[in-house]
């Protein structure tokens, strides 16, 4: 993949953390997940730590040190997540909700790889550096056949809206919206401004499913050893790079409040619901470090 546009961003690490997750949990082949599509982007990234950790992820894992257990947690909830969310696709969307709208979507594969998206317009919302880089990876041969979604380089703490408009999407038609792992990088305020987007713009019918880390609140009180986030921070060892700068640790009003005021209907999963759920661990420690508040998530449904 010579010819694809590197990419070189902060927060595109954070989208190929979570790419390398899953693609690791795809080679495993024992986690129920199969995206070939996510090793393709991190390799075609070209981002030395991310290639090397793909490489070298499984034996790195494979250890008992502390940051392999926390890794493997973080790996879990990543694999339970994507699940979760790919059955809450499969669910919502259908003759009336025909278009779905990924937010901050990252190196997020489902338009390649769920097969009832065939036919539906699949919109991506990130930043400019991010989409650009994937425009061009899926230009390439891995991606040969697959189904592409439309692309918006835009950034969501601003004025993205026309951005989606001008893509295509239908402000008529019921809209299946998604958002995980993006809030924490928003500010509170920017995070109200997004939801009374979705809020104001959303036909009746449509469907939101938004990932929140009870961490990125500061009105929450996690009780924990370490820092909010903390799983997110460098290894010496791995040579990761530390993303937690880029959390917004702040009050902010939570999305199912939020949207229950705007008159969304809303259903919570709590996060630790989710990973048991969706993620088998056998190993007792990595599963109390999945569980532990630093991995204190919800999922929020809220439909209009
Ligand atoms: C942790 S990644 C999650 C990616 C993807 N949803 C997944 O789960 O694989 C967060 C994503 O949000 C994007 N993002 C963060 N802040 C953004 C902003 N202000 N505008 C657009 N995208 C943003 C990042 O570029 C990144 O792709």
């Amino acid at each position: 993949m010579t010819d694809v546009q590197r990419i070189d961003s902060r927060l595109a690490d954070t989208a190929l953390m979570v790419a390398v997750c899953r693609a690791i949990a795809s080679v495993r082949g024992t986690h129920d997940i199969d995206d070939p599509y996510s090793a393709a982007f991190v390799s075609a990234s070209g981002v030395p730590y991310w290639t090397a950790f793909l490489e070298s992820g499984e034996a790195l894992l494979a250890q008992s040190t502390d940051f392999a257990i926390k890794a493997r947690a973080m790996l879990g909830h990543v694999v339970a997540r994507t699940r979760f969310i790919d059955r809450f696709i499969e669910d919502s969307i259908g003759d009336s909700a025909r278009q779905l709208v990924i937010l901050g979507a990252g190196f997020d594969t489902r338009a390649e790889r769920l097969e009832l998206l065939d036919g539906k317009a699949v919109y991506e919302v990130d930043i400019e550096p991010v989409t650009r880089f994937k425009s061009s990876a899926l230009e390439s041969a891995q991606f040969d056949g697959a189904h592409k979604p439309i692309l918006i380089g835009a950034d969501l703490a601003g004025d993205w809206l026309p951005r989606l408009v001008e893509a295509g999407w239908d402000a008529t038609v019921p809209t299946v919206w998604v958002a995980e792992g993006l809030l924490g990088y928003l500010h509170g305020p920017e995070q109200e401004a997004l939801l009374l987007t979705i809020a104001e713009h959303s036909p009746e019918g449509s469907t939101a499913l938004f990932e929140y880390a009870a961490t990125i609140s500061s009105d929450t009180e996690v009780q924990t050893d370490n820092p909010p986030m903390e799983q997110f921070s460098s290894d010496a060892d791995a040579a990761l790079p530390d993303l937690t700068t880029l959390i917004h640790v702040e009050p902010r009003t939570a999305p199912d409040d939020f949207l229950g005021r705007c008159g969304w209907r809303n259903e919570v999963a709590a996060g630790t619901e989710v990973y048991t759920h969706w993620f088998d661990e056998t190993d007792i420690q990595v599963r109390a470090a999945a569980l532990s508040p630093q991995f204190d998530t919800r999922f929020i449904v809220s439909r209009k």
